[in-house]
């Protein structure tokens, strides 16, 4: 047995030796022209829409590959300036304290349309720029941490005078951005601009008429401080009522271009608040100031909440504010296109088990009773073009750190692991259904919007 099997191997080795494997002996053969017949065609292959792009030049008009390959699997909307700025600038200039910055945003604005207009379509020069503007400069909480008492107690800042300086830079900024896309980018790429603030509705604390008209002065400080300008092309009458020299002026040639410049409204809304009246009766020190407008806001009336809480104090679930907002936006804008470009819940911190957070029903009702206001602000005409749920996942909460958590999905702080919670197959399902019924999460297919399609496959991004 083991003779024949020596005999075997070595009879095996004799014939590689002789015969080497047949992939080697091709691989070396020379071939030639000449081993093929005569009249045998040889050439390079190609197709005219694999090379030679330009599928919209000199005239030609569209092929069925050309409409295919543009249909986008996402349509992002990209906001330039969500928040943080280089720190270099702020050591250089003052950030949006100086008008320099505004050519330095409008510098890098150009660098997103020129590297990224051909496919983003949608723009958002800058996020809340006048919730960034309470948070930085009257109450010191963001970055540089301005302000002064009674508002606060910070090593720089004056609470009274800065804002209004920031927010023009803002506004100003915003305006030459959108210039230059109108002028250079907007017709060759065919994209929109817009801007997003943050929006908030009110209810008057009491029922009297000094309250009621502390609501309309809230709805000027916070909303209109950035939608009037850009629409209208001045601050509302209330601010300059009341700011008097301390609001900036607008020239001629800048409103020219700040007038206008914006194509939709985005609006981030969570919350609807009480107003009190703080020229006729007495208010805590700060909200009794022109830059409050003399309105003092508060979530709570006699202990009560205005609404649902959650995790930010000064967040409340309150979902008809959102069809009064939008009721208020499309009057005081005549009805310009809108968009909800945030809207979501983070929960009471004292829920945080992981089971209570991925079964997220109150997410879940949150915005399926915000969509159902929204819905119902439509349908009596709002043009509201989009929905956006803040957040896709859960993330870093500004001066809250980590302790939020906004997100449709759950992320594991230690593994990173991410986890799809409730909300976020109920969303999928409302999407791919149209309802907004989850009292079956089985059968989401009995209550419909019509032909009304919210929250479509986009998504919101920051550069
Ligand atoms: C506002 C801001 O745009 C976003 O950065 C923030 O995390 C959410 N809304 C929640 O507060």
């Amino acid at each position: 047995m083991q003779a024949r099997r020596i005999q075997f191997l070595f009879l095996s080795f004799l014939f590689l030796l002789k015969y080497p494997s047949r992939a080697r002996s091709l691989d070396d053969e020379d071939v030639k022209r000449s081993h093929f017949p005569d009249g045998f065609f040889f050439g390079t292959s190609t197709s005219s829409y694999q090379v030679e792009g330009a599928y919209m030049e000199d005239g030609k008009g569209l092929n069925n590959w050309d409409v295919f390959s543009h249909i986008p699997g996402i349509k992002p909307f990209v906001t330039i300036h969500h928040h943080d700025i280089p720190q270099e600038l702020v050591d250089r200039y003052g950030g949006w304290l100086s008008p320099l910055m505004q050519e330095d945003f409008v510098y890098f604005a150009e660098i997103c349309f020129k590297s990224f207009g051909d496919r983003i379509k949608n723009w958002i020069t800058m996020n809340e720029p006048n919730l960034l503007v309470d948070m930085s400069y009257i109450r010191g909480w963001y970055p540089p941490a301005h302000c002064s008492p009674p508002f606060g107690n910070c090593s720089a800042g004056n609470s009274d005078i800065e804002p209004p300086i920031a927010m023009h830079n803002m506004i100003l900024g915003h305006a030459k951005a959108v210039k230059l896309y109108r002028e250079l980018f907007q017709l060759k790429q065919g994209g929109s601009i817009g801007i997003v603030g943050f929006a908030e509705y009110f209810e008057p604390l009491r029922d009297n008429e000094f309250d009621r008209q502390a609501v309309s002065r809230a709805l000027a400080f916070t909303n209109a401080w950035l939608f009037d300008p850009l629409v209208y092309g001045d601050y509302p009458a209330e601010m300059r009522l009341y700011l008097g020299s301390a609001l900036p002026i607008f020239s001629p040639e800048e409103i020219n271009y700040v007038k206008g410049s914006l194509d939709f409204i985005g609006m981030n809304f969570y919350t609807s608040l009480y107003t009190k009246d703080c020229i006729h009766s007495a208010c805590i020190s700060g909200w009794d100031r022109p830059i409050r407008g003399f309105v003092y806001t508060t979530g709570e009336r006699d202990g009560e909440p205005i609404g649902g809480r959650c995790g930010n104090p000064r967040f409340f679930v309150v979902p008809e504010g959102m069809e009064k907002i939008v009721s208020y936006m499309k009057e005081r804008y005549s009805n310009m296109p809108m968009l909800v470009t945030e809207n979501g819940f983070s929960p009471p911190q004292q829920n945080d088990q992981v089971q209570a957070l991925l079964q997220d029903t109150n997410r879940v009702d949150f915005h399926k009773s915000y969509l159902a206001a929204l819905a119902r602000a439509i349908r009596n005409g709002a043009d509201v073009r989009g929905y956006f749920v803040w957040s896709l996942i859960d993330n870093f909460e500004w001066i809250d750190g980590y302790s939020q958590r906004f997100g449709l999905y759950y992320v594991d702080r230690r593994t990173l692991e991410r986890v799809p919670k409730l909300s976020a197959k109920w969303y999928k399902k409302f999407l791919a259904n149209g309802t907004t019924d989850h009292s079956n999460e089985e059968d989401l297919t009995t209550r419909s919007f019509g032909n009304t399609i919210l929250g479509s496959e986009a998504s919101k991004a920051a550069i």
